[in-house]
């Protein structure tokens, strides 16, 4: 079966402004929008740039536009595409090359809200800290994210002020406030609480929409502004 893909491409060293290239190529009846890409790359034209690796939906690293919808390029199969494919970097991120995007912004918004347990016992205990079933699973939901960034090149706050952490940064938030073995609120209240932190969210739920894994970004969200405001009364 032959399909036709366009593809963004853009060298902001060399080139004045984006274009399309179009590619009509054979394509197998399992195979999924990183297959076509790998297609074009390897036989057709080699310096198409985007980044992948795992194949598996794990590394995160595949997330683009598909059609005008964030997905992993690996996981979405051709066979769920109708017509003319059009791929393009995740929007509102600073595009590298073609598909490939930067993710250094991304990722210091993530270092911001500490992205690991805090705890202030000392000397530091060398006994593991146990969690019961159900305090355990508040953090369902979460911990899942592959830090894709499809959810917050998504969200319209985003757009409108790229100083906000995102909905993928809060939602890791989440993962350590909520988390009772954790005592680090303190530590992230200053960021959560800030002007790009959990009251620049407008529950749109792009963000839901968008996410390859399913998760709900919004919700850990606002389960964050109702622990904020507790702790602030
Ligand atoms: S290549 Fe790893 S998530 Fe797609």
């Amino acid at each position: 079966m032959q399909r036709t893909i366009r593809v963004y491409r853009f060298n902001p060293q060399t080139d004045q402004a984006p274009r399309f290239d179009t590619f009509t190529i054979e394509v197998g009846d399992t195979w999924t929008v990183l297959d076509a890409l790998n297609e074009i790359k390897w036989h057709r034209d080699g310096t198409l740039t985007y980044r992948r690796s795992c194949r598996h939906g794990i590394c995160g690293s595949c997330a683009m536009m598909i059609n005008g919808r964030n997905d992993l390029a690996c996981e979405k199969q051709l066979s769920a595409i109708k017509g003319v494919i059009t791929i393009e970097p995740l929007k509102e991120f600073p595009v590298v090359r073609d598909l490939m995007v930067g993710q250094e912004d991304f990722f210091e918004k993530l270092r911001l809200i500490k992205p690991w347990l805090i705890r202030h016992e000392a000397p530091p205990t060398d006994k593991e800290r146990l969690q019961s079933p159900e305090d355990r699973a508040v953090l369902d939901g979460t911990w899942e994210c592959i830090l894709c960034g499809a959810c917050t090149s998504s969200c319209p706050a985003f757009w409108d002020n790229q100083g906000f952490l995102g909905p993928a940064a809060l939602l890791k938030a989440f993962r350590y406030v909520g988390d009772t073995r954790d005592e680090g609120l303190e530590a992230r209240l200053g960021i959560l609480d800030s002007k790009i932190g959990v009251w620049r969210c407008h529950t749109i739920f792009n963000c839901v929409e968008a996410c390859p894994k399913a998760l709900n970004p919004t919700d850990a969200i606002l389960k964050l502004r109702r622990r904020l405001l507790r702790e602030k009364l």
